[in-house]
């Protein structure tokens, strides 16, 4: 993956026509409201300071208040949230604050690179669960054997799913958040996609499901669900005394994402329901398009209920980062293999809906080509 952005740009010098459905970095243009208020408050010597931990108080308001509105959820905005610098720079600090050397935390495979990063630099030992159809891709802990349970203190789960586009079922949600507090292990709960979802579904948040406060920790990002990937602005959301522990992990590496850029996630957060059911119906329409346009071309591939991204198998015994790399170098789509995500992930491929339909449809015939001559 760490060579994906020096091939495309080599392609493109070579005068390829790429089409880049890799990144989960949408091209929609963010909300309005984002763009005026960070222009209006850039305008404010004050708003130049440093945000400090505390951060702007009005963001840490609207993200409280939109956790109420959306999932009824109550939590104090100066305790049990922290404004974060996306929610990837959260999910990594997450481990610093609370695994030691020798702890063993729980990885989904495939999975945000973050989750085995954030463990690894903090010397703990990552414990790779692979998400097939088997589980529905879902994590079960009861498979986990009992020395691991034991050892573990920190399980990740993400859904709905980068990059399998699963969706966690509330029972299977409240059998995990039992499990968790039966084996005393902290649920760090990433919920980038809870709006970005078809078909009526909605998304909960993991603090929905009884006595979750206990165990979890819920980390949520304006770059998924309002095209605002570039800001660098989320949250994170739990007990107290967690997110006390991550904001001192925090004191030591920032100082706070830019009082402008928190200003507008504010406004935006007051809007968030309309904000992003506007972009989800975007999405939606980009699904619906592609996924006859793939059908049509040979590839199997289920009809997710949400997020960005189509999870393709492949035919038995292909290997995913062979037809990745036919597809870069034959047809000039970058696509990522399920390999890129772990072993466990092999057999797959990814796509995500960032571009315009008529460019997803053309890939789609593109990679079909290169299925047919494999
Ligand atoms: C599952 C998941 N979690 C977290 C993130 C991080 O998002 P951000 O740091 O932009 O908030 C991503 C981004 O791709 C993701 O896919």
């Amino acid at each position: 993956m760490a060579e994906l952005p020096a091939i495309k740009r080599r392609l493109i010098q070579q005068g390829v026509d790429v089409i880049d459905v890799g990144a989960g970095d949408a091209d929609f243009a963010p909300p309005r409201v984002a763009v005026e208020t960070l222009a209006r408050a850039a305008q404010d010597p004050a708003m130049s300071r440093y945000a400090f931990q505390i951060g702007l108080p009005a963001f840490r308001e609207a993200a409280a208040a939109y956790m109420q509105r959306r999932f009824g959820v109550t939590l104090d905005p100066f305790t049990q949230l922290h404004p974060l610098l996306g929610s990837k720079e959260g999910i990594a600090h997450l481990a610093a604050a609370v695994l030691d050397p020798g702890d063993v935390s729980i990885v989904p495979v495939p999975g945000y690179a973050v989750y085995h990063g954030g463990t690894v630099l903090a010397d703990a030992e990552p414990y790779l669960y692979d998400l097939t159809p088997r589980t529905d891709f879902l994590l079960e802990l009861d498979e986990i054997p009992a020395d691991v349970l034991k050892r573990a203190t920190l399980v990740y789960l993400n859904y709905p799913n980068n990059p399998t586009a699963a969706i966690a079922p509330r029972d299977y949600l409240e059998r995990t958040v039992a499990a968790c507090r039966r084996h005393d292990i902290l649920l760090a709960y990433d919920n980038p996609y809870c709006e970005i979802t078809f078909d009526g579904y909605v998304a909960p948040s993991i603090f929905e499901i009884p006595g979750a406060l206990d165990v979890a920790v819920e980390f949520h990002s304006l770059s998924k669900s309002f095209c605002m990937t570039g800001w660098r602005l989320g949250w994170a959301a739990g007990r107290a005394d967690r997110v006390a522990a991550l904001a001192r992990v925090k004191n030591y590496v920032d100082t706070g994402a830019f009082l402008p850029v928190q200003a507008a996630g504010a406004e935006v957060l007051k809007q968030a329901e309309a904000l992003s059911r506007g972009y989800a119906a975007q999405f939606q329409e980009r699904r619906d398009a592609m996924l006859p346009a793939l059908r049509a071309h040979g590839f199997e591939v289920e009809t997710p209920r949400a997020t960005m991204y189509l999870w393709i198998p492949l035919p038995e015994g292909l290997a995913s980062a062979a037809f990745q790399k036919r597809a870069l170098e034959d047809v000039g789509v970058v696509t990522l293999p399920g390999s890129a995500f772990g072993a466990g992930a092999e057999g797959f491929f990814r796509i995500a809906l960032t571009v315009a339909t008529p460019r997803l449809v053309e890939a789609a015939e593109r990679l079909g080509k290169v299925l047919a001559t494999v």
